[in-house]
């Protein structure tokens, strides 16, 4: 039989993270700092919420929505930490991970050919979610000179016929870099000028390491324009539990939920249980693994640049972003030789775009000892 795949999908390269994690699966005494996973496993209290719940026979669909109860304690959370208003009925729903949330976004408010700001360096799923919803990418390219952010003149001169949407990652995967107060109401200006509706993907604000976090929508006038997304995946290392959560205007979210109901049906029922607990009672562990990686930031960072690959020192997140163009190689060849000569294995640059080439990102949601190791390896390879 001939099977025919849509061109769309066939057109799409795989994931360039995946691709290369494929390779060290097969490899011996392999250090990888590659997938943004944390080290860390779920915080107790969560677990035994769960194992509770299963026990009690917690097993069911819950309301395609998600459970009211997390709902609310999603909307009390956001009240409590960033003075957001969210009504948990209308403006919430409980998404399996963010990556179910950035591809609901896309799918409910695309038309064919509508044209989606997406930065760059950028996550490795906003290109193919906006293709897949049948938008059109308009790169947004960023630097080490802009020190890796998009600035609001960008944004607006991007703003031609047919574009009525950014996306936006902060703390930055893969850069680390995030965003100011006084710069995201830099952006929120032109965002109302230009009358766009902002994907504003948070799933790593609380590992903001220097400055508050701002949320885009808490910002005044803002809330109308955002689609928050956010998760449990990260700071609180449930990333198995799959669980995320959209907020944003009724008409949105209500679009969300129709596609959600007939593809997801609901989140799962485990974790939704995990992540109520975990907004309820996870704090001091949330800040214990904060502590951490902020600890072995500095310490990657320091490393690195006394190797001579420059790295800035990330806002966020548990990635470390060093060029390596004093090496005269290519991201991909860099991440290649040393995998095969030194057995430790990052992601190159390029897998997040054009613009990141003549980098590669270094995950340190690993154990110090492992860094430490990394760092002796990447020596030993550059030496030669
Ligand atoms: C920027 C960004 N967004 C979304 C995701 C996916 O998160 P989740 O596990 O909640 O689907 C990741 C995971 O690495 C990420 O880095």
């Amino acid at each position: 039989m001939k099977i025919e795949i849509s061109k769309t999908v066939e057109q799409m390269a795989p994931s360039g993270i995946r691709a290369f994690f494929d390779l060290v699966l097969n490899m011996k005494d392999v250090i990888s700092l590659g997938v943004g996973e944390p080290d860390f496993v779920t915080p107790w209290n969560i677990r035994e919420k769960v194992i509770c719940s299963l026990e009690q026979g917690y097993t069911s669909y819950t309301s395609n929505k998600g459970m009211p109860e997390l709902r609310k304690q999603i909307t009390s959370f956001l009240k409590q930490r960033y003075d957001m208003d969210y009504d948990f009925d209308n403006e919430v729903l409980i998404t399996v991970g963010v990556s179910e949330g950035l591809d609901l976004a896309m799918r409910a408010i695309l038309n064919p050919k509508d044209k989606v700001l997406v930065p760059e360096p950028v996550y490795v799923s906003y290109g193919p979610v906006v293709e897949l919803a049948g938008g059109t990418v308009v790169t947004l390219k960023t630097d080490i000179k802009s020190g890796f952010k998009i600035t609001p003149k960008q944004i607006d001169q991007a703003c031609t016929k047919g574009v009525k949407t950014l996306m936006i990652n902060y703390p930055c995967n893969p850069t680390g870099v995030s965003y100011t107060k006084k710069e995201l109401e830099a952006i929120a200006k032109v965002v109302k000028k230009n009358d766009l509706l902002v994907i504003s993907d948070e799933v790593y604000d609380e590992l903001t390491y220097d400055f508050d976090h701002t949320p885009l929508a808490s910002i005044k006038g803002m809330k109308e324009h955002v689609v928050y997304l956010n998760g449990f995946s990260k700071a609180y290392a449930m990333t198995g539990f799959r669980l995320g959560w959209v907020c944003g205007p009724k008409k949105v979210v209500e679009a969300m939920t129709k596609i959600h109901q007939y593809t997801i049906l609901c989140a799962p029922i485990d974790g939704q249980m995990a992540a109520i607990e975990a907004l309820r009672n996870s704090f001091k562990s949330v800040q214990m693994m904060k502590k951490e990686y902020k600890r072995r930031r500095r310490f990657m960072v320091d490393a690195l640049n006394e190797l001579g690959l420059s790295c800035h020192m990330p806002d966020g997140a548990f990635y470390v972003f060093p060029s390596i163009k004093s090496t005269g190689q290519s991201s991909m060849d860099f991440a290649q030789n040393l995998l095969k000569e030194q057995q430790v294995a990052l992601v190159p640059g390029v897998a997040f775009g054009k613009s990141a080439e003549g980098f590669v990102r270094i995950s340190y949601a690993s154990s110090y000892e492992n860094l430490k190791e990394a760092i002796a390896r990447i020596k030993k390879y550059l030496k030669k």
